[in-house]
């Protein structure tokens, strides 16, 4: 691959946006990548936390790549959306966790691609934007989707329609921002938050996760349905038993994912 760097050790895998002479833009060759290595991890079960995070000390992904969308026809931009918005569904969908370690400039489908993870993690270099209006487009990688959904209709408008940048501390005030480390901090913090969250029952973080994605484009009724259903589920798996056996017998539970 040419624009993304993939490692992976002890469970986590870390994907790096890598075109850091373009603040890693998002071009249509990096969407594709993102593409096949997510398709990829999917499949993967030794895989349990993926961590996304941009080359360099100044970008997470500063949005699409506008030297390359400059001259699309209607019919070519519509293609790029479309292959973006599927990429990042997967991603949101993915049996892993995602955390996005975000490292500076998200911008655009930046703020998109770190929109689509389950967690974000910044620094507090990090500098959150939804500049499409000043171009004279509007955000197109589901961003007039996820981000109303994060931080409610009201402030997802006003950031869209005045593409004001917002620092990490008000992405954190606003909920864009999960918690806001030192740069420095940053990916240690994210290993962190990934081997915290894989000492748990993996199987059930699977569920919930699957519960709140899908259960929130669901009507409140089936929503609960969904989840019982998701709830019912747990109590076939030896972590349940395992973990509440645990809990009685005062002792840390041994959960194995299953
Ligand atoms: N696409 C293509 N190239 C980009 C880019 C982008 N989104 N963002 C930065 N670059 C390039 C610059 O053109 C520059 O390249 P050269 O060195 O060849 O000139 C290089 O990255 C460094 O950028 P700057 O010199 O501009 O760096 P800066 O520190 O002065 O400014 C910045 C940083 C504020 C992030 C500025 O680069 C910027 O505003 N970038 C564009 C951000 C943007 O508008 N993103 C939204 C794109 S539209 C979109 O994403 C649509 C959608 O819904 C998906």
């Amino acid at each position: 691959m040419n624009n993304i760097i993939f490692e992976e050790g002890k469970g986590i895998a870390k994907i790096i946006i890598n075109r850091p002479k373009a603040l890693n833009a998002l071009n249509s060759e990096t969407i594709k990548e993102l593409g096949t290595v997510i398709n990829e991890i999917s499949e993967r079960e030794d895989i349990k936390v993926v961590i996304i995070t941009g080359a360099g000390e100044k970008s997470f992904v500063a949005g699409a790549d506008i030297t390359e969308m400059k001259d699309l026809t209607a019919i070519q931009a519509k293609e790029l959306s479309r292959k973006a918005q599927n990429v990042f569904s997967e991603i949101e969908n993915m049996p892993q966790v995602v955390i996005a370690a975000v490292n500076g400039y998200a911008l655009g489908g930046g703020c998109e691609l770190s929109m689509c993870c389950d967690i974000r993690l910044v620094s507090s270099k990090a500098r959150f934007g939804q500049p499409e209006v000043g171009l004279g487009i509007i955000p197109g990688f589901a961003g007039t989707q996820r981000l109303p959904r994060l931080i409610g209709k009201g402030r997802a408008k006003e950031l869209i329609f005045t593409t004001d940048m917002i620092d990490a501390q008000e992405a954190y005030r606003i909920g864009l921002a999960n918690k806001v480390y030192n740069p420095e901090e940053l990916l240690p913090k994210t290993y962190e938050m990934a081997e915290k969250i894989m000492s748990k029952a993996m199987y059930a973080v699977g569920l919930a996760k699957a519960s709140i994605n899908n259960g929130l484009n669901m009507d409140t009724e089936s929503s609960y349905n969904y989840e019982n259903s998701l709830w019912t589920i747990c109590f076939a798996t030896e972590d349940q038993k395992e973990g509440m056996q645990a809990f009685i017998e005062k002792r840390k539970a041994i959960l194995k994912g299953c």
